[in-house]
């Protein structure tokens, strides 16, 4: 049985205060219960992750980071490691995410390189998968997508592949108010877990978790998160208000 997970991807905003506020709106309006069944995961931005620490220090809500740089530590200016992310008490690190890949030219391999310091540092990377609308177009989004799987997961173990989560995101509907239909992201996470069973075995995919993302929001995330392939949401723009969170936290169960 694989166990949801709900992950806030908060990009780009909310400042040191606006961080602590709406985390302890979020932290408040849970049911304590729902932690017990449910993974909850914040990812804010690196500055104010560690006013994310502490305000969740009582909690069983999880911290990520956004993004890291492949090398343990050195003349890299602006860049934040793996080490650094686990000192201020991150779990996770979102690696791949498709504005990475649009605006700082990141690839299925440099992503490769981080899913491995990720994981050597005992970080869980949620690797990013997503076609754009042009490939959706021209019918070359499963090949695309199986590229980008087999591309960020090329070289590890059976026992590695277990300790990532894979987020699909397709790029069309990311910030754009367009969801996949569930029947459309439930078809994509069957096909990213065939490959999966291609690239290791049918036990590990049925084991790995793939978050769905894009559009996520309160009215359509019951019928995304309770398709049979569909483990959860990676969530921006509705995981920045308190409220928006929490129901879809709450309807995962
Ligand atoms: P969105 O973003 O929910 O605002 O579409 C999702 C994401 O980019 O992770």
């Amino acid at each position: 049985m694989r166990r949801k997970l709900i992950a806030g991807n908060w990009k780009m905003n909310k400042n040191f205060s606006e961080t602590r506020d709406l985390l302890l709106k979020i932290k408040n309006g849970l049911n304590t219960d729902i932690l017990n069944k449910i993974d909850v995961l914040v990812c804010p931005s690196f500055v104010n992750l560690t006013i994310a620490n502490d305000t969740l220090i009582d909690s069983s809500i999880n911290l990520g980071g956004q993004n890291i740089y492949q090398e343990d530590e050195g003349a890299y200016t602006g860049e934040i490691s793996a080490k650094m992310l686990k000192s201020v008490g991150c779990k996770y690190v979102i690696l791949g995410h498709s504005e990475r890949r649009q605006y700082f030219s990141e690839s299925n391999e440099t992503v490769n390189l981080k899913v491995k310091k990720a994981l050597e540092n005992s970080l869980t990377p949620i690797v990013c998968v997503g076609e754009t609308l042009i490939q959706r177009e021209k019918e070359m989004h499963f090949k695309t997508i199986e590229e980008q799987v087999s591309k960020c997961l090329k070289g590890f173990s059976a026992e590695e592949i277990l300790k990532i989560v894979i987020a699909y995101e397709p790029v069309w509907a990311i910030g754009t108010g367009k969801t996949a239909s569930p029947e459309q992201a439930n078809e994509m996470h069957i096909f990213i877990r065939n490959v999966i069973g291609n690239l290791f075995t049918k036990d590990i995919a049925g084991k790995i978790i793939i978050l769905y993302g894009g559009s996520m929001n309160d009215k359509n995330s019951k019928e995304l998160l309770h398709m049979s392939d569909i483990d959860g949401g990676l969530i921006g723009g509705a995981s920045l208000k308190s409220e928006s969170f929490i129901n879809i936290i709450n309807s995962a169960l």
